[in-house]
């Protein structure tokens, strides 16, 4: 798809659904008893490639797209899959379900893209053994495909070396079927999503610092969702409103959960025009964005502030791209192992573009300010690669034309449009 740069944004945008809430949605709601409804879910591959998983294992589930009803059939209802669950390029799909799959009665196999084969699952092979669990890697490369042989398991109290909430909601989610109590400790504070929609749905869940402890055997109940607009998604708003000069764009019912507003934080650092309206804490939180033209300059994003972030940073290069002065991105390896290497992806392209940018082994080093030209990306099938380099196009001189963009349908799939309909 070939883009020119723009002479203005501006506008309202809705942002489709969460696609981390989405996810947690229909496996939670498969494992209660009763029905649960979910609003504005995310019609994106990734969370369809969820229902599809939870379907051959012998849930109804009815998806008419202004909201799905999931027949859930409690917490062992689950049945053997009918053939290998196919999780598409869903890393969400493959860790949590693997979790979930540890603990049943039947053996299952597990499969997905050339990317989702060569993302590291030694981080949940190695706990959930711990539990007493039997996953192995089929072509022993500690990638997918996996075979899960159902076991019964123990708690544990498992110390994860990386802030990663798909390991913390795997070993929760084991932790149902677990004969005990099952601690996870995390480094810094990943999405806190399993945790609050767990204890919705009525799990005996507690959190404490970096601590969340989960009893087994509870009686999950089914529940009404209303999923709020992805952050992650909305961060490609945020920045094209920062960055073409004169925008101001007001993004509406966006998720702003603390474990997720990294990009909020930095962007205000940096000097962005950024207020919030409409604020609403009931549950999981949400506010309007109102987001207008502002001259950033570069900060030191590093700690514990990269887990609340990591999705963002490719967007957030953007906006170090063209903010005055030195962005530092530090203590973020786990860009390395997402759909792409995105740290090798966003320093090949954005130098292609005319930025200054270096990669480091576990972040990225850019030098700001320097005028951004249009050139051919390959987005790597890669949603967030794609959609960051859409915003780069924006303010960019010439033509940019990204090979691969149709990724963007695993997690936004009416992106361009919304984009197109807010340029001028
Ligand atoms: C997700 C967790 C994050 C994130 C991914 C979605 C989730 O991954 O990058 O897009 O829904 O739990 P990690 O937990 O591996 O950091």
């Amino acid at each position: 798809m070939i883009f020119q740069p723009v002479k203005q944004m501006k506008g309202e945008v809705t942002i489709p659904g969460d696609k981390s809430i989405s996810h947690r949605a229909v496996m939670f709601g498969s494992l209660a008893d009763g029905t649960t409804e979910v609003t504005n879910f995310l019609q994106g591959a990734d969370c369809l490639s969820t229902i599809d998983a939870f379907r051959k294992m012998g849930i109804e589930i009815e998806n008419t797209q202004e909201k799905i009803l999931i027949h859930g059939r409690g917490l062992h209802g689950l049945k053997a899959p009918s053939s290998i669950l196919d999780m598409g390029n869903s890393g969400t799909t493959t860790r949590l379900i693997s979790g979930i799959l540890a603990g049943q009665a039947f053996e299952s196999t597990l499969t997905g893209d050339a990317s989702i084969q060569k993302r590291p699952m030694r981080r949940i092979m190695e706990p959930l053994s711990m539990m007493g669990g039997s996953i192995i890697s089929i072509n022993g490369n500690d990638c997918a495909p996996l075979r899960i042989t159902g076991a019964p398991l123990h708690g544990i109290h498992y110390h994860s070396r990386v802030a990663s909430a798909q390991v913390k909601s795997a070993v929760l989610l084991a932790g149902l079927y677990a004969d005990g109590e099952t601690l996870v400790t995390e480094p810094s504070l990943s999405r806190n999503h399993t945790e609050i929609m767990l204890r919705c749905f009525g799990a005996d869940l507690t959190v404490e610092n970096k601590t969340a402890k989960v009893c087994p055997e509870p009686r999950l109940q089914g529940q009404k969702i209303v999923v709020p607009g992805d952050i992650s998604s909305a961060a490609y708003f945020i920045a094209a409103g920062l960055l073409v000069p004169g925008a101001e764009i007001l993004i509406k019912n966006v998720g702003i959960n603390p474990t997720r507003d990294g990009i909020l934080k930095v962007a205000r650092e940096m000097g962005g025009n950024i207020t919030l309206l409409n604020e609403n804490y009931d549950g999981e939180p949400t506010a309007d964005l109102l987001v207008k033209h502002s001259r950033l300059h570069g900060i030191v994003i590093e700690g514990d502030l990269i887990p609340t972030l990591i999705d963002e940073l490719p967007v957030i290069n953007v906006m170090a791209a063209c903010a005055e002065g030195t962005t530092v991105i530090r203590n973020a390896a786990e860009l390395k192992v997402k759909e792409s290497n995105r740290i090798d992806v966003m320093v090949r392209y954005l130098s292609a573009m005319g930025c200054d940018i270096t990669g480091t082994d576990d972040g990225m080093i850019i030098v700001g300010g320097r005028p951004l030209h249009g050139t051919e990306v390959d987005s790597h099938l890669d949603h967030r690669i794609a959609m960051s380099f859409a915003i780069a196009s924006l303010i960019a001189k010439g033509e940019t034309k990204i090979k691969g963009s149709d990724a963007v349908n695993i997690s936004y799939p009416d992106f361009y449009k919304d984009l197109r309909r807010l340029s001028r």
